[in-house]
């Protein structure tokens, strides 16, 4: 987002506050005495995190806060399209091993961010359009997501697709010019490739009810009726001098409709309201249930791509400011989350409703035929919904390797591809003919690879035949 936008955010301030009404009966009101962001969040059920620039990692005096307060991060920009797969096909995970490694040796959790977004998309997506984009972009959710399976606690994977201003409708860009499903598309993708992960829509500018957040509010919900895979939605809450009066009410609506909030990207322009500002943000994410953590976006004021804002909680030096302490008693103050029978929906990382109606992805199909010693064979997992699905591809080379494989599948009738990654299609409908791409034809003994592609209609059944050359 543009830097200005942070300054004409909606103005009500109403930052103070006791608790507000609508609490539900998941929360339980313990006062407690952590002496830390990340132990005062454990101790309400929620993480406190922070977002990390690679180079930072090196820096002992910053390294030593984020281990002290933060448990968990995010990669300011390590993790983005243009970071991850610089060239097409060519992917780049340096930057977001280094920082999942620092996670994991510190026992914090890791959010993604982001599989998809209209910016810092490398120059050679930015030159795509139509079905060749759409092709690459679900590619890369599910080589990056892939990737990262089993590490990531939630992603981000689709970043601000919606409009500022009164529209309630989707951002221009070259992804939406793909087709409206785009998003869609992108959570199936990423739901069959990391099936643990929590798959969130985040956004900025919807710090309360408002036509942005209405937009999305009304996306979610459709995907919720339809059963498109989503868990969770994102708050960027790049915040002015003000908070809006219905910033808590507006978690809240979205939590209703059986998901998870997060507060992902959280800074406030410094000054006098900065510590009031920043605990209302932390209140009304504790007075929501399903808000499941609260993320800065970077820890000292200097690390902050905001400048001379100030925006953060840690002076440059180190030292907390007013506005941590705020913070830390915001978390102390709020309730913690018990499980309770009456919470709406699943509170634990999981596909939403429907559940899928085929084995999970890594679960090959018992009838998988085992590797010849020449040609290649492949298998199938199904992610299915009602009315769609998508379907992996593994191919695997048998004792001879291949230059290159075709891989034959026969849809069901009513089925049709509508979109294939990793693979060329020929035909969409009956017997449909998957040839490797450039990068992906030759595999050596043994070597596996995956494709995949996505189609309206039941794919159940389908029984792959490869055939190498
Ligand atoms: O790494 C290069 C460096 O090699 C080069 O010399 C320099 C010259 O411009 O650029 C450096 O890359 C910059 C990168 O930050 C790392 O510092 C990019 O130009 C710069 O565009 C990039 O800015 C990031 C911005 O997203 C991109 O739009 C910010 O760090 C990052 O904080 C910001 O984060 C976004 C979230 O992803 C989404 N929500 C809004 C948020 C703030 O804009």
């Amino acid at each position: 987002m543009n830097h200005k936008r942070v300054l004409r955010l909606a103005v009500t301030v109403a930052a103070t506050g006791a608790l507000a009404a609508g609490m539900t009966m998941t929360l339980t009101s313990t006062a407690s005495a952590g002496t830390t962001l990340k132990a005062s969040a454990a101790e309400k059920g929620r993480y406190f995190g922070a977002a990390v620039a690679g180079q930072k990692l090196s820096d002992n005096a910053y390294v030593t806060i984020l281990n002290r307060e933060f448990n968990s991060v995010v990669a300011e920009n390590d993790m983005k399209w243009d970071a991850t797969e610089p060239q097409q096909g060519r992917f780049n995970y340096t930057g977001g091993d280094r920082l999942v490694a620092h996670a994991q040796a510190n026992g914090m959790s890791v959010r993604g961010h982001a599989l998809l977004w209209y910016q810092q998309e490398p120059g050679w997506a930015q030159n795509m359009s139509g079905s060749a984009l759409r092709s690459a972009m679900i590619n890369h959710v599910t080589q990056v997501a892939t990737h990262f399976k089993g590490k990531i606690y939630a992603w981000d994977v689709v970043n601000e697709a919606f409009a500022d201003g009164n529209s309630g409708g989707r951002r221009d860009s070259n992804l939406q010019r793909t087709g409206n499903d785009w998003i869609e598309a992108a959570f199936r993708a990423a739901r069959v490739a990391d099936p643990g992960a929590k798959l969130c829509y985040n956004d900025y500018n919807t710090d309360g009810i408002n036509a942005k957040s209405t937009g999305i509010y009304n996306m979610v919900r459709d995907f919720k009726s339809r059963g498109v895979p989503i868990d969770c939605v994102g708050f960027q809450s790049h915040l002015g001098t003000s908070l809006s009066s219905d910033y808590q009410a507006n978690l809240q609506r979205f939590a209703d409709l059986g998901v998870d909030v997060q507060i992902t990207e959280l800074d406030v322009m410094g000054g006098g309201n900065q510590a009031n500002i920043f605990a209302g943000v932390t209140r009304a994410c504790m007075n929501v249930s399903r808000c499941t953590g609260i993320t800065t976006w970077g820890v000292r004021d200097c690390d902050s791509w905001r400048g001379s804002d100030n925006a953060l909680l840690f002076e440059c030096n180190g030292n907390k400011k007013a506005a941590y302490t705020s913070v830390l008693n915001a978390l102390n103050a709020g309730p913690a989350i018990t499980p309770s029978p009456t919470t709406p929906g699943p509170t634990t990382p999981g596909p939403t409703s429907p559940p899928p109606t085929t084995p999970p992805p890594t679960t090959p199909p018992p009838t998988t035929p085992p590797p010849g010693p020449e040609g290649c064979t492949a298998s199938v997992s199904l992610n299915s919904w009602n009315g769609g699905f998508v379907a992996s591809v593994k191919v695997t080379a048998g004792s001879a390797g291949t230059n290159g494989w075709n891989v034959s599948v026969t849809l069901p009738g009513g089925a049709s591809v509508t979109n294939t990654w990793s693979a060329t299609a020929s035909g969409s409908t009956g017997t449909v003919r998957f040839t490797n791409v450039n990068y992906n034809g030759r595999l050596a003994a043994g070597q596996v690879t995956e494709f995949g592609f996505q189609g309206t209609g039941s794919g159940a059944g389908l029984t792959p035949t490869c055939t190498a050359s």
